[in-house]
């Protein structure tokens, strides 16, 4: 038997070899009937040395078609699976969700009135006339009412037109210091460009012996600066709400001219940003706090327009429309 002569007609056969013949090729090299096993099996009739050289020799020989063999048919078994599948192809973008713009604008803003030592609180979406209205003294039937219809579930029950509910809920089971934000969910019947139906809220309430406007005044600066920038400046202007006074509205110029006025400050250099005042005696004492000993601010905004204001939005609605080309942007 000539093992070099084997290894070369091995080395041919495999050259040209699919993955269906390499079973028939390892039968015919390294069967039972194979010259390879029988030169094994007949070593013992051979001399010592004979046996050691040629015992060898054949060894190696199997040793080299086993591995030949299995190398050919990972290498061959590959082949097929990339014609099964194109490796090419760039994968499936695997979509992860976006933070809601109203979600981001209140995250900031907790973390600025944390830092300033409020704390955030929550209260009832439905909610009674008379922590929606009466208690924030605005009577019933009256026109000072007009600023915040909302929807009506009974002529005693509706949906929260704004979160000042929270203020006389919290006053009510907490005594001063006081030092509370609250949001959540407010309704109005309004729909256009600038208001849906429902909406978001911030309410800040600070209530304490020696509060003053100034105290007002510093503390939403430093908010309003937090959130829009340092380099905006602020004014506040004369209000009327039935629940603080006196009553203001804070603007933050405008960051888009600098103040010097165009179309996004309608000419004027001034946003509005929210609606404040000091804590109405009468509320104060709806809630069971004394307004002798006791004095406060309080101060409320909406989501949506502090969004609007940041990101350049011009219309409301398109935070509700789930829009994605809209909401991918945040
Ligand atoms: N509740 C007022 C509104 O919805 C905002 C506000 C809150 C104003 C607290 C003053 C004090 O418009």
């Amino acid at each position: 038997m000539d093992i070099e002569k084997i290894k070369k007609q091995f080395e041919s056969d495999m050259a040209q070899a699919g993955l269906k013949d390499l079973e028939p090729i390892r039968v015919n090299y390294l069967g039972k009937k194979s010259e390879i096993i029988k030169g094994l099996r007949s070593l013992g009739s051979l001399s010592v040395e004979e046996r050691k050289s040629r015992g060898a020799k054949l060894n190696s020989l199997r040793n080299y078609i086993e591995e030949a063999l299995m190398a050919k048919k990972v290498e061959l078994a590959g082949a097929k699976e990339q014609e099964k599948y194109d490796l090419t192809i760039p994968g499936k973008k695997f979509e992860i969700g976006h933070i809601h713009p109203v979600t981001r604008i209140y995250n900031e803003l907790f973390e600025i009135a944390k830092s300033m030592g409020f704390s955030v609180q929550e209260g009832p979406e439905v909610e009674s006339d008379w922590y929606s209205f009466e208690a924030l003294n605005i009577p019933k039937n009256h026109p000072a009412r007009d600023f915040a219809d909302t929807f009506y579930i009974s002529e005693e029950v509706n949906l929260r037109p704004h979160t000042s509910n929270v203020q006389i809920r919290y006053m009510e089971s907490h005594k001063p210091p006081i030092r509370i934000v609250a949001y959540g969910r407010t309704y109005r019947r309004d729909s256009d460009m600038t208001h849906t139906p429902m909406f978001h809220q911030m309410e800040g309430l600070l209530v304490d012996d020696r509060v003053t406007f100034a105290d007002l005044k510093g503390a939403l600066t430093v908010l309003i600066q937090k959130m829009f920038g340092e380099d905006r400046k602020v004014r506040f202007r004369p209000h009327h709400f039935p629940f603080t006074e006196p009553s203001v509205e804070m603007d933050v110029s405008c960051g888009l001219c600098g103040g010097k006025g165009c179309r996004s400050c309608k000419h004027s250099g001034w946003l509005e940003v929210l609606g404040a005042g000091s804590v109405h005696p009468n509320v104060l004492k709806n809630a069971g706090i004394d307004p002798k000993k006791y004095q406060g601010f309080a101060f409320g905004m909406g989501i949506e327009r502090i969004a609007m204001l940041k990101y350049g939005i011009d219309d409301m609605r398109l935070f509700y429309d789930n829009d994605l080309r809209f909401l991918e942007q945040f």
